[in-house]
């Protein structure tokens, strides 16, 4: 009795001792591993339970990481801490005064996101930024130029440089609110911390040298951007949920009679012979013959997308094999299928193959996996897998995402989809982030927010009150991932406010245009993970390089400081070369922060100004935009479906400004994965500073373009 007695008391007193060990110890340098260049990895616990990016099987493209200038741990390693504690993990990271912190995910509200304290947890967003969203991705960058990842599936809590520790070396003055006017309601805090309710994670750090740089590295760690087909980045229109088939061809040969560019169209719930529940079976009344409806679809060049949610109802086909597969709870009376189970992932797919993608079905808009609490599983569900509630509800987006693009792959076509919610890792699914809310500003926010979290948004237009806000809105949609009009409900058309008949129209068949500069724009993205949409703040011009004195500290002559305090958030850069500046319904002027280097009027190629702040009048036919100086912007003729697989096609090429200038054009067939094989080609057009004008192949082969012609925009 004794000797078991003494024996626990021993064992207590080694539990005692390593937890206090655990607890108490701060990151040695070898426990950091390096996994590239510049991006290191810190363990915490086992790796045999899911996390983020085992959810989205991301796999690091470490050859193209290592592609870039040697770089050294950013970041005090003395200062960093991560102790555990016997229900969290804690990370403490340091802050530096002047630091701003962004990404974190998809917030509606702001872009600076110190101060901030997000828990965050995939949801429907609700309208306020407290880090319940569609994706909320635990990755920041700072604008000193390194960025963290949380490598975890639980519900994350952030304190984004707003806690003050006693501890702390660099302690805020103490104001006494009575009588000292400096005194602030949240004292500056110099620490980031982190809490993570998991026994396992994993720390990553990244260190590009520059804000884009870092970014680039986290989705490049994530396998790099997606690079979606070619009709994905024309216009698409979702008609109203309950349309037959004739309705949807009619809509479609309505487009063509008004030239309005369609090159692919989405049918809501209705195509379902069962919603909310679903059964992925056509409804025989409205869709009798669904491989002829595809068919006569795809012969206009216009694609088909479905509309699912992942709740199989009772009645459906797939019950049945999927419920052993199933979770614990109905969500909208379906079972909810456990997909990290392979096997009930082939139970899906074999089905949506043989019954959707074999007959031509091009994607999908996978809904309701992001909440709001009602409408999903509660944290009490268990899953077949052993998967928790919480993980479940962290990866549910990112396993879906997966499960559809491995499948197009494995068809060799590829696919571009909308999804409700995602996380870490997500940067090469060709899925597009949606939701219910409607703010234009906020998703333009939402928009901007995108390019630090490697997700993308599509600021959808679904009506308007005035044909002045749908304008605004239809301008805006034109330069986001996805030109989308979701009628699924009002049944809007893009020309049903016949007062900006014309307007809406320019603003579409210019997306059209735009077509092989927004696709090298994705190549860039899948290749060497620059984000498409490009917040300022990733911008290096933006940050000023001169030291400015304080007295001289004026919005003009330095506005970047004013733009860091206002929270910058309805300007962003569309690829290299053009930065957008949505106009809000009502407004007739607007400024903008011009980054250093001269820039012009993309439509008139007028020089409009340099390394400041600019007002301009508004124009109702106009969304602004900026060219930066030797921006090349390739275009082609406007069209109403983007051009077909090896279809030739004449290219003009706007040149702006006066610098020397030079653009990477990609090109291939825009349908296939046969770039994988190396079917692609990367062409440099350049201006020199004597006007000389040159188109010089760099790589590969496959070419559609012809008839080569410049247009040289500045007088
Ligand atoms: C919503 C979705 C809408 C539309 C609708 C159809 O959940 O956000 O875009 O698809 O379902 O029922």
């Amino acid at each position: 009795m004794t000797k078991l007695k003494s024996t626990i008391r021993l064992l207590c007193t080694v539990a005692t001792f390593s937890f206090l060990l655990i607890s108490c110890n701060n990151t040695t340098t070898s426990n950091w591993e390096q996994e590239a260049n510049g991006v290191w990895k810190y363990s915490i616990g086992s790796n045999d339970k899911i996390d983020l990016l085992k959810a989205a099987k991301a796999i690091p493209n470490i050859e193209k990481i290592n592609d870039s200038e040697p770089a050294e741990f950013p970041l005090d390693k003395e200062k960093i801490h991560i102790t555990k504690t016997d229900k969290n993990i804690i990370v403490r990271l340091p802050l530096e005064d002047e630091e701003q912190i962004y990404g974190l995910g998809l917030h509606f509200k702001s872009v600076n996101q110190r101060g901030k304290i997000y828990n965050l947890h995939v949801d429907h967003y609700g309208g306020t930024d407290n880090g319940r969203t569609h994706a909320p991705v635990p990755f920041y960058v700072s604008n000193q130029g390194y960025g963290v990842l949380i490598n975890s599936a639980s519900y994350i809590t952030v304190y984004v440089g707003s806690s003050v520790r006693v501890d702390s070396d660099n302690k805020p003055t103490v104001y006494d609110r009575n009588t000292d006017k400096e005194w602030e309601a949240q004292p500056k805090s110099d620490v980031i911390e982190i809490v993570i309710p998991d026994e396992n994670a994993e720390i990553i750090v990244f260190n590009g040298g520059t804000p884009l740089n870092t970014v680039r590295k986290y989705n490049l760690y994530c396998g790099g951007g997606c690079l979606p087909p070619k009709w994905g980045l024309g216009f698409t229109y979702r008609t109203h949920t309950l349309y037959t088939a004739e309705q949807v061809i009619a809509e479609i040969n309505e487009f063509e009679k008004q030239g309005f560019p369609i090159d692919f169209i989405g049918l809501e719930p209705g195509w379902m012979n069962r919603s909310y529940p679903c059964s992925y079976e056509w409804d025989e009344t409205r869709f009798p013959e669904p491989e002829e409806f595809v068919s006569t679809l795809l012969n206009k060049g216009v694609r088909t997308n479905l509309w699912m949610n992942p709740y199989i109802a009772p009645k459906a086909k797939l019950y049945g094999p999927m419920l052993p597969f199933a979770g614990t709870h109905y969500v909208w009376n379906g079972i909810i299928p456990d997909y990290t189970i392979d096997k009930a992932r082939k139970i899906f797919t074999d089905f949506y193959e043989k019954n959707q993608l074999d007959i031509g079905v091009s994607g999908l808009k996978i809904d309701e996996v992001d909440g709001f609490d009602n409408w999903l599983w509660p944290d009490a569900a268990t899953f077949p897998s052993g998967t928790s509630a919480e993980q479940m509800r962290q990866v549910y987006g990112l396993l879906l995402q997966d499960m559809i693009t491995d499948l197009y792959h494995k068809n060799n076509t590829r696919t571009y989809g909308l999804i409700r919610a995602s996380n870490a890792g997500a940067s090469r699914f060709p899925f597009v982030i949606y939701n219910d809310y409607y703010n234009h500003k906020d998703f333009i926010t939402a928009l901007i927010n995108s390019g630090f979290s490697g997700i993308l948004w599509t600021p959808e237009a679904r009506q308007s009150d005035t044909g002045e806000e749908w304008l605004r809105r239809m301008q805006a949609v034109c330069f986001s991932p996805m030109a989308m009009i979701n009628a699924w409900s009002s049944g809007t058309k893009p020309w049903s406010y016949p007062e900006v008949y014309d307007e809406v129209k320019t603003v579409a068949l210019l997306r059209m245009q735009l077509l092989p500069y927004i696709y090298s724009t994705f190549a860039d993205y899948h290749f060497n993970g620059t984000p498409p949409i490009r917040p300022m703040q990733l911008t290096e011009e933006f940050y000023a390089q001169e030291e400015v004195k304080e007295g001289e500290l004026d919005d003009t002559k330095n506005p970047y400081k004013l733009a860091l305090k206002s929270d910058l958030k309805d300007q962003y850069m569309f690829g290299e070369n053009i930065i957008v500046a949505p106009i809000f319904t009502g407004d007739t002027s607007r400024q903008i922060i011009l980054p250093k280097g001269k820039w012009y009027d993309f439509y008139s190629g007028d020089y409009l100004g340099e390394n400041e702040i600019i007002h301009i009048e508004t124009k109702l036919e106009e969304i602004p935009l900026f060219v930066k100086d030797g921006g090349i912007i390739p275009m082609i003729k406007s069209g109403l479906h983007v051009p077909k697989k090896n279809e030739k096609i004449a290219l003009e090429l706007r040149y702006y400004g006066k610098a020397e200038g030079s653009f990477l054009l990609y090109d291939d067939d825009g349908e296939t994965f046969d770039y994988e094989k190396g079917d692609y080609s990367w062409t440099k057009l350049s201006v020199d500073a004597q006007n000389k004008k040159d188109v010089k192949r760099m790589e590969g082969n496959y070419f559609n373009y012809m008839d080569i012609s410049w247009k040289f925009m500045t007088e």
